[in-house]
């Protein structure tokens, strides 16, 4: 973990007691894996599965947010860096731009296996770091944190706000003519997930224009969604849109 370097992110880095973690949770990890695994095997993006190894993710024992950020730190530089929950926008956007990933390390009780308000472990390793393994989505995320925390203006930050939920959170990529899943939302969640595998959401091909233009709703399943054909796509987008939100374009 490189941390150091972090001034308003700082209060909010915490260490991860592993040993801290009851069987009962593991049990729980296991579960919640054990369900979307056989989605995840089908419809996620080939780059998602590669991390899902590179990072030496267990199904049946939480993550120690020391071991993958030791596997991913020689490939990418990023890492899982245990966080206390919640963070404000420039101490979140601070971390992305030291490739340090805001990791929340509490685990959803087994009353809510499907859903949780606040992101958890669950949502946050199994859903979000394996795409950090991948060089040009690591450089992608690193240069999206640096441009964000450069911004004050509201307005501008909630529009590049949905470039990310669009793409880290809920991006669909088009791989040997099937829509595959790499954002995180869908990647953690089954009803997300089937809700855009069994064709219930719209899916239009990547348009920065659209993309900016369309809300970001989180107390229903998506009807809209937008895929690209490669991250090189992804990347080439948030120059675009640093470029417009520079000139006051965005
Ligand atoms: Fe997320």
């Amino acid at each position: 973990m490189k941390t150091a370097t972090l001034s308003v992110a700082a209060p909010y880095i915490i260490r991860q007691d592993y040993a801290a973690y009851t069987e009962e949770q593991h049990a729980v990890w296991a579960e919640l894996v054990g369900r979307m695994m056989p989605e995840i095997e089908q419809h996620a993006a080939r780059e998602y599965l590669e991390g899902f190894s590179i990072i030496g993710l267990q199904t049946d024992r939480l993550p120690d947010l020391k071991a993958i950020s030791a596997r991913l730190a020689p490939r990418t530089g990023w890492s899982s860096t245990p966080v206390s929950g919640f963070l404000p926008a420039p101490a979140f956007f601070e971390m992305l731009a030291s490739r340090n990933f805001p990791t929340t390390t509490w685990l959803r009780s087994r009353e809510s296996l499907e859903y949780t308000p606040a992101p958890d472990i669950f949502h946050d390793v199994f859903g979000h770091v394996p795409m950090h393994s991948h060089k040009v989505f690591a450089d992608f995320l690193e240069h999206y944190g640096r441009v964000c925390a450069g911004i004050s203006d509201a307005a501008v930050l909630e529009k590049l706000g949905r470039l990310f939920w669009y793409t880290v959170e809920f991006g669909v990529i088009r791989q040997d003519g099937e829509i595959k899943a790499y954002g995180s939302g869908l990647i953690s969640s089954h009803g997300e997930c089937r809700n855009v595998m069994v064709g219930n959401c719209a899916i239009h091909d990547f348009s920065l224009d659209e993309v900016l233009a369309t809300k970001v709703k989180v107390d229903e399943l998506h009807k809209l969604l937008f895929t690209v054909s490669s991250f090189d796509q992804v990347y080439e987008a948030m120059h675009e849109a640093e470029r417009r939100a520079m000139s006051g374009r965005l």
